[in-house]
């Protein structure tokens, strides 16, 4: 994520030319090769090992944090109490306290968090909010959001820090549900209680002999247990009423980043599937039954889509996400005003991943608490 990063920052100037042009002053990384072939890269003048240098360095204004979720709370807090702004990546942190460390931070210092929610900023998904909130599919009655992935189906899937709970969090729950969850408050508002039900799947990996990054496999090694959940299933209810499920999993052979939604309404409904980033399937009319469904290419006039390409139906990809998160936190900060997912959707969408939580144990229906 370090390098996505870094390039949505290299890439500003081409598509929003307005946008101040962030320079990369540096990049940190424990492992001394990664730092440096990065720094070389990515056109940083400094290579570190230790992320303090960054974090002391004045003539830095902004850091990306992009480090395993175990290292957010600690160099998340230390960069916003330099009182420098932040980009975090999600889930922000291992749980509900680690993600208010940091907004509490962020308030006292004043200064802009970004988080990378990045699903939320596809300009496909920009029109079906558009649709939603114009009306045109009637009230919301209930909807679907799937997060499906097949990245740790592989029996041989090294025991990196994504399935250790002191290390990962609650493993799927942050990682792809916690993206399902913004999704949901995005489109359809908040949540009001959620029952659930989690389940590990592959209950034991073999330890890597070194470093890993990525999704790497690791035969042979010594066994250790996963220790947090591989696929779960929640049922919302939300505060206005819909019904809603959202279904996710690392360990799904056969789907590669199946990540998307399907949203029914009293008179429509929308569904979007981020391997087809550019299109909706909408049905709005009047026609209650046997009311057509049609396809809806993204194009200029929804979200940033403008600032890539001049006409409908041109497919976008993740990296182009990322660069629109990376101009929305520089609109944040040059604004003085939130633009885009901040520490506050990541605090609300853990509250939500930890009333799912709070529901496995007990076995019925939970509220996200607010602190
Ligand atoms: N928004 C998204 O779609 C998305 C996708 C993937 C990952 N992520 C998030 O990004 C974060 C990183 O995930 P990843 O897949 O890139 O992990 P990764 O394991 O591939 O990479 C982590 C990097 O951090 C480095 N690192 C570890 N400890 C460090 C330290 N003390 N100081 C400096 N660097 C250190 C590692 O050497 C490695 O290069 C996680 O929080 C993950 O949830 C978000």
């Amino acid at each position: 994520m370090g390098r996505v990063h870094a390039q949505a920052y290299a890439r500003l100037p081409h598509h929003f030319p307005d946008s101040a042009r962030p320079e990369l002053v540096a990049i940190a990384d424990d492992i001394p090769e990664r730092a440096v072939d990065a720094a070389r890269q990515f056109g940083a003048r400094a290579a570190v090992t230790g992320w303090r240098a960054i974090v002391h360095d004045p003539k830095i204004r902004a850091v990306s944090v992009t480090a395993p979720n175990f290292l957010h709370r600690e160099i998340g807090t230390a960069v916003v109490n330099a009182g420098k702004h932040l980009w975090i990546e999600k889930p922000v942190g291992l749980n509900v306290s680690d993600a208010v460390a940091i907004a509490r931070a962020a308030q006292r210092q004043g200064v802009s968090v970004a988080v990378g929610f990045n699903y939320r900023n596809a300009p496909a998904v920009a029109a079906a909010r558009d649709l939603i909130e114009t009306g045109r599919l009637g009230t919301i009655t209930h909807a679907r959001f799937y997060f499906l992935s097949d990245y740790a189906a592989h029996p041989d899937g090294a025991l990196s820090w994504r399935f250790q709970r002191a290390r990962g969090g609650n493993g799927v729950l942050g990682d792809l549900a916690s993206h399902g969850v913004d999704l949901v408050r995005y489109l359809l508002g908040d949540v009001d209680s959620v029952v659930a039900d989690t389940a590990i799947f592959v209950p034991e990996r073999s330890v890597p002999s070194g470093a890993t990054s990525g999704h790497q496999l690791a035969s042979g090694g010594q066994r250790e247990p996963v220790e947090n959940e591989d696929y779960v299933f929640a049922q919302l209810r939300l505060a206005s009423g819909a019904r809603c499920t959202v279904e996710a999993s690392r360990v799904s052979v056969g789907e590669q980043n199946a990540y998307g939604f399907e949203i029914h309404g009293t008179t429509g409904m929308v569904a979007w599937d981020f391997r087809r980033i550019g299109e909706l399937r909408v049905a709005a009319g009047s026609a209650f039954q046997d009311q057509a469904t049609t396809t809806r290419y993204a194009g200029p006039g929804d979200g940033e889509y403008a600032a890539f390409q001049p006409a409908s139906a041109m497919a976008m990809g993740y990296d182009e996400l990322k660069v629109i998160e990376a101009h929305r936190f520089v609109q944040s900060i040059e604004t003085n005003s939130p633009v885009g997912a901040t520490i506050s959707d990541a605090v609300a969408t853990a509250q939500v991943i930890e009333a799912i939580s709070t529901s496995v144990r007990t076995g019925g229906w939970e509220k996200p608490q607010s602190v």
